[in-house]
């Protein structure tokens, strides 16, 4: 099976996009043939800064190495190495009916937040639904907030084959449902645009200081507390095992224990769950060149997979075939 995933480039990386996103994709590179990428040419319908986009491109790229992307099996790969994303996507568009574009949640959301729309964020899952089909791409492993840039791209490509024929494939969105939403420091789902975000490779002191503040109720110390209701159980649901995770609920339930016991486990789960990381992060920071690397080396064969389909698809459109 073919996997294929994208993270863009607008911020550092938080433990929400871990644990939902990264890690699950990263457990499935022992299995399967993955295509992971930086969705440059997404980013740009928001960083629109060419310090910000190179720097936040290099973070995911130092970050998703440091994590355990294995390069040697996955390929991973800047969006913008293979420029015929761009000329699927207009293909695409003219299969997308207006309406579908105009029901999208993360549009709609966006524009809510008072963000004046550009034609690049309305037309963000045409160019998404084009990064997944031009793999061919059988699952996409991706956050809850993802589910209906694939249900969209499903809608496309069922569209485009019907016009033209079985050309792409259908893929099917991979969420785990025990980590679809990982809620940030003040209990809404975490996020960079939201500013609750523990971020994965800030420095400790400041990673300490965001779990610190985590948001609780004013239950005193000594009363019962909910598990199911508390922003600090949800963090370290994460990274505790199981038995540990039980014997807090008890804890709670039991009274006598404060929140600010359970945020400081909390912090040393984070220094242990992503130490070695860190430590992996620093050291490839100081060797950018090797980064540059494995990208410029998974553009390559990213490339040559995206030429084929496109061939396909320019002959099935009846356009002249001029990349052969
Ligand atoms: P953000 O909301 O911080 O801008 P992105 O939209 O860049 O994050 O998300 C990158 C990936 O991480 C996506 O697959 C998304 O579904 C996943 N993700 C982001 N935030 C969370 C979260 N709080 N819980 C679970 N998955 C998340
Ligand atoms: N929209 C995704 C996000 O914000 C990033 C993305 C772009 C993506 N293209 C993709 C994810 C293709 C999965 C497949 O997280």
């Amino acid at each position: 099976m073919r996997v294929l995933s994208g993270v863009q480039p607008s911020g550092k990386l938080h433990l929400g996009n871990y644990f939902g996103a990264i890690r699950p994709q990263l457990e499935l590179q022992a299995e399967h043939e993955c295509f992971y990428f930086i969705a440059t040419y997404h980013a740009l319908t928001s960083v629109q800064q060419r310090a910000d986009l190179e720097a936040y491109t290099l973070e995911v790229a130092l970050s998703y190495l440091a994590l355990g992307l294995d390069p040697s099996r996955t390929v991973f790969f800047r969006q913008t190495d293979v420029p015929e994303v761009c000329e699927l996507a207009w293909i695409l568009s003219c299969q997308t009916p207006l309406g579908l574009l105009e029901r999208g949640h993360s549009y709609k959301d966006k524009v809510a937040q008072g963000l004046s729309p550009n034609h690049g964020l309305f037309a963000y899952p045409v160019l998404q639904a084009a990064d997944i089909l031009i793999y061919r791409s059988h699952l996409v492993p991706v956050g809850q907030d993802q589910k209906q840039h694939i249900e969209m791209t499903q809608d496309i490509q069922a569209k485009f084959n019907l016009r033209y024929g079985e050309i792409l494939v259908r893929p099917e969105p991979l969420i785990r449902p025990e980590v679809a939403v990982v809620p940030g420091i003040d209990g809404r789902k975490m996020s960079k645009s939201y500013g609750n975000a523990v971020e994965l490779f800030c420095p400790l002191k400041e990673a300490r200081k965001r779990i610190m503040s985590i948001v609780t109720d004013s239950t005193p110390v000594e009363d019962p507390k909910e598990p199911s209701r508390c922003n600090v159980l949800a963090l370290l649901r994460l990274m505790a095992s199981p038995q540990e995770v039980a014997d807090w609920e008890d804890r709670y339930r039991r009274g006598g224990t404060g929140y600010g016991e359970a945020k400081k486990r909390v912090f040393e789960l984070y220094e242990q769950t992503l130490g070695e990381a860190r430590r992996r992060y620093e050291e490839l920071s100081r060797h950018p060149g090797e980064v540059q690397r494995v990208l410029a080396d998974g553009g390559r064969r990213a490339r040559e997979v995206a030429r084929q389909t496109m061939r396909e698809v320019r002959a099935a459109c009846g356009l002249v075939n001029a990349l052969d």
